[in-house]
């Protein structure tokens, strides 16, 4: 039986920087340090962040006086101004490409733009965005959401996109949007971690027997993955190494190995390790 990582794998720059940040504050500080929200989708990161001292809250009222990081999906603007009127500690960790993204939000809607976001409503990243134009943005994830709005021919719109997103969505939308003859001004704002991760994992998918998939089962750009990689072969989304169906696995000759963007690398490594003892 043979092995392969796909070529890129595991921890984005935004998230990673933003683990590096929550454990190094976590060092510097004797309180206790939160993030609002799970830092990461990955129950053993969770736990491993807990050992040190690093804990998740929901609620920004449960962290009066104390240190909170702000995880790499980003938060809204409320946020930052009730953390200044608290006085309350913040390390941003908001990834800079997420950033990038509330900062056009945030210029656009200051200058009259209607802001469209084309990404799901449920995920932080987009609610944190939404918080930079007033909870006033227009958000769909697909062709058929957008086909239900109304748009109105005299006003004016700034689109941009959940860094998560396929590109084919974007400009399905984006194709839609300008056939309406709206005025319209586009961000491709798509981050190229997730785009490369879903290419190795298409790649590596046409030359293996079985893909697993390794990433938090919340996780949407591990799902993305798990898609991408079943229209190909055999597909498995496990959390971690115990997760493997041992039994299924040994009738594979070659195994691929993908993981999302928020999977540390001490559990690919522990995938890898199991399949080749195997
Ligand atoms: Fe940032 Fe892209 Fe990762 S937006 S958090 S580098 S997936």
């Amino acid at each position: 039986m043979k092995v392969l990582l796909a070529e890129h794998a595991g921890y984005c720059f935004g998230v990673k920087r933003a683990v590096e940040l929550a454990i190094k504050t976590a060092q510097d500080n004797d309180n206790k340090v939160y993030t609002l929200g799970p830092l990461i989708h990955n129950n053993s990161a969770v736990d491993m962040l807990k050992e040190k001292n690093v804990f998740s809250v929901d609620d920004i009222n449960n962290v009066e006086g104390d240190n909170i990081i702000i995880r790499s999906h980003g938060v809204g603007k409320e946020i930052y101004d009730h953390c200044s009127e608290k006085k309350i500690n913040l390390t941003d960790a908001t990834c800079p490409f997420v950033k990038k993204i509330q900062k056009i939000a945030y210029e656009m809607y200051n200058k009259g733009y209607n802001i469209i976001i084309i990404g799901d409503k449920s995920h932080p990243e987009v609610q944190g965005i939404n918080g930079w134009c007033d909870n006033k943005a227009i958000i769909g994830k697909n062709l058929e959401e957008f086909y239900l709005i109304d748009f109105n021919n005299s006003k004016k719109y700034a689109v941009v996109v959940q860094t998560t997103m396929p590109q084919d969505t974007f400009f399905a939308v984006k194709e839609y949007l300008i056939s309406l003859g709206l005025t319209l001004e586009f961000y491709n704002t798509i981050c190229f971690a997730t785009k490369e991760r879903q290419q190795a994992v298409l790649d590596l998918s046409k030359k293996v027997d079985a893909m697993l998939i390794v990433g938090g089962k919340h996780s949407s750009n591990t799902k993305k993955l798990a898609e991408i990689a079943k229209k190909n072969c055999d597909t498995f989304l496990i959390e971690t190494a115990k997760d493997i169906d041992l039994e299924k696995i040994k009738t594979y000759d070659i195994i691929g190995v993908g993981a999302g963007a928020s999977t540390p690398d001490f559990i690919i490594n522990e995938v890898m390790d199991l399949i080749n003892e195997l």
